[in-house]
């Protein structure tokens, strides 16, 4: 079985005769696993050797005994306070060089071998004290790779690191400088050991050292990873490993971070905002963003996963968002099921009454007494329960597949091109357009096979390396329906511009069948473009094209190159190669997506109110969720092949209410 509710526990905060209470109230709302430890190493090991893990020991009994999973993280992310103060140098040092102390969490460089010691003691221990209980089910390594580092360490253990994953990478210095294009402002180097962390500079950065570096910090982060899973697995082999991912989040690769792990879990709290993609904002939650978190994570390992921290009431460390209205919760959680989510772990169990996160609610207030949430959740686990064992591993039947890129993520933290372009933010409009019209979408890695798509949209392909460049020209030339966008192909692989030919360079250049001798970044302004007669608003950037073999299918209405075109069309093999040489408004991405449906025959679940979503999870037949994230009733077109789920559905759906349908697969 893997499809479980849950909660993540912090028993080490509360009295042990509360134990028992807590686990009869979990008994009682129907939760089946709880997450533990992975903020806990001062108790377990509260000086160096010597292991306290009885307390852990009687908190497994006692949820084993009321039939309750375990999933238990290694605490790596919290190294107590004795071994910072016998080993100092363990705590990072930041972008500007600063050392950032003990007193929060991730005060550790993840490369430093004395932290890698420690770790490898209480792992090692830990692992063969727990490992082999049949209760613990599975170890989360960790906690959220990436967050709190606000900038990842730049300290002299890093940077040899770093130097050596540069010799690898390069093998000479000659290369690197030729790659890095040090010759720019007489940065030429003679010897690996003179490379630096790029650390606050004087005036500028090497795009291409500032590109490899974030490379590097995935990497490590990948190593950190791997360093713990081989002694977990050494200890306790067939226990699965999972890792709470953050949606958008940029300071991993997940794709490469996902290779270690058996499934993918994710942390949200549509409360909260997520570099690049706000998810919040003063008009309320966006039901969009939430989804496109979920399908990127879906995405990861293109399997189903887990929640491992659902938010389950109101987000806040010093400053709070706004309370959950009645419903939302639940009906948040089980869009998590809707788009492929197989267990929902609530974060947390019960509001803690001490430290950084007194504020950020769990189910239990405070007080420990159940209240309006416990009993919202109640009734939500109860009703999903049967479905959740009849649904679990299916995944959506998507035809359309997004490409989602850290690479290119991280070139445009480099150079935005324009002070509002976000990576996330700009490859999730297209994914809206969709979404907006319930097509099924997926994530994909540009490593993954495109093949099975009948469209591939990948944006902002800014860094082009020729195996990339030449996966895009065969999977056109087989049959494919690609759309590539503005600034695909200007750089090579180590961040230099390419030079062999005008604008998109290379081989996009009769892929795509355009050239582009100039483009125009729009500061502070917008650009118009018509499309049968329709005007829109298109921002950021306009490419200004001239057609070789493509043709146009609308163009720009104002500025200089009004009439040249903004979307093209280039029939190349036996495919099809789009170009869209701007960032398309909310109208203009809708009317990109209305001809990719209609050119493509893409399957729409029908058209529904603003923030009314329809998904769907394909197994033996299609399991269809209709999904309500207003406060208001909302009206939905139930075609008669659906047949209701639940007792008593109807085409109107209740404010934050969740609808489910099936359908005979092949429909
Ligand atoms: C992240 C962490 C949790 C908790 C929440 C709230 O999701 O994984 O430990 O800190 O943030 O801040
Ligand atoms: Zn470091």
């Amino acid at each position: 079985m893997n499809n479980y509710f849950g909660v993540d526990y912090y028993p080490e905060h509360w009295p042990k005769k509360r134990w028992e209470t807590d686990i009869k109230l979990m008994q009682e709302l129907g939760i089946d696993v709880v997450r533990m430890a992975e903020f806990s190493w001062s108790k377990l090991e509260p000086s160096e050797g010597n292991f306290n893990f009885g307390w852990l020991d009687e908190v497994i009994e006692l949820l084993t005994e009321a039939g309750i999973k375990i999933i238990l993280g290694t605490p790596t992310a919290a190294a107590p306070a004795w071994i910072i103060n016998k080993n100092p140098e363990i705590q990072p040092i930041d972008y500007e060089g600063r050392r950032r102390h003990f007193g929060g969490r991730h005060h550790n460089c993840q490369s430093n071998l004395t932290y890698r010691n420690h770790i490898q003691r209480y792992v090692t221990a830990f692992a063969a004290h727990f490992g082999n209980h049949p209760n613990v089910i599975g170890w989360q390594i960790d906690n959220e790779f990436g967050n709190s580092h606000n900038e990842l360490c730049y300290c002299s253990s890093c940077e040899s690191f770093y130097r050596e994953w540069l010799r690898e990478k390069y093998g000479d210095i000659e290369t690197l400088n030729q790659k890095w294009g040090t010759v720019f402002w007489s940065q030429d180097y003679s010897d690996f050991s003179h490379i630096q962390a790029p650390k606050l500079s004087a005036a500028g950065e090497n795009p291409s050292a500032v590109l490899d570096w974030k490379r590097f910090c995935s990497d490590l982060i990948v190593d950190f990873h791997k360093f713990q899973s081989r002694i977990l697995r050494a200890a306790a082999p067939g226990k699965f490993i999972t890792h709470n991912l953050m949606g958008f989040y940029n300071k991993a690769n997940y794709f490469d971070l996902s290779d270690d792990l058996e499934f993918v879990s994710h942390d949200q709290y549509p409360g909260d905002q997520h570099p690049g993609l706000k998810i919040y904002d003063r008009h309320g939650f966006k039901a969009h963003k939430i989804a496109a978190a979920l399908d990127l994570m879906r995405g990861i390992k293109q399997k189903s996963f887990w929640m491992m921290e659902q938010q389950s009431n109101i987000p806040g460390w010093g400053v709070m968002a706004r309370t959950p209205r009645p419903g939302e919760i639940g009906m948040w959680a089980m869009q998590c099921v809707a788009h492929g989510a197989d267990t929902v772990v609530f974060f947390r169990w019960r509001t803690c009454t001490v430290g950084t996160e007194q504020y950020w609610h769990g189910i239990l207030p405070h007080s420990g007494i159940p209240g309006r949430i416990y009993y919202e959740l109640k009734e939500t686990i109860g009703r999903a329960k049967p479905l959740m064992a009849e649904i679990q591993g299916t995944l959506p039947n998507a035809r359309v597949a997004i490409v989602y890129s850290y690479d290119q993520m991280y070139a445009f933290e480099i150079q935005p091109h324009h002070p509002d372009l976000w990576y996330a933010e700009h490859v999730v409009k297209y994914y809206t357009a969709f979404f907006n019209r319930n097509v099924a979408v997926d994530f994909i890695s540009d490593k993954m096979d495109f093949t099975k798509y009948d469209l591939v949209i990948a944006p902002l392909q800014y860094v082009m390396p020729s195996v990339l460049e030449e996966k895009y020209v065969d999977y056109v030339k087989n049959g494919g329906n690609l759309l590539l966008d503005m600034r695909a192909g200007v750089k090579d692989e180590t961040n230099i511009c390419r030079v062999d030919a005008p604008l998109p360079a290379g081989k996009l250049v009769e892929l795509l069948g355009i050239e582009i001798h100039e483009y125009d970044c729009l500061r502070d302004t917008t650009v118009d473009v018509v499309w049968d007669g329709v005007k829109h608003k298109c921002e950021m950037w306009s490419d200004i094209i001239t057609t070789k073999t493509a043709k146009a299918l609308c163009s720009f209405d104002s500025e200089f190159y009004a009439g040249y075109p903004a979307v093209t069309l280039n029939s190349y093999g036996e495919g099809l190669a789009y170009y869209v040489g701007t960032q398309p408004g909310e109208s203009f991405a809708a009317k990109i997506a209305d001809e990719l449906i209609r050119r493509h025959n893409l399957e729409t679940f029908g058209s529904t109110p603003e923030a009314v979503e329809i998904v769907h999870r394909a197994g033996d037949d299609d399991y269809i969720f209709v999904i309500n994230h207003t406060a208001e009733t909302k009206h939905v077109d139930i075609p008669s092949d659906w047949k209701s789920y639940y007792q008593g559905q109807t085409d109107k759906i209740k404010p934050f209410g969740w609808d489910v349908y099936t359908r005979k697969r092949g429909v």
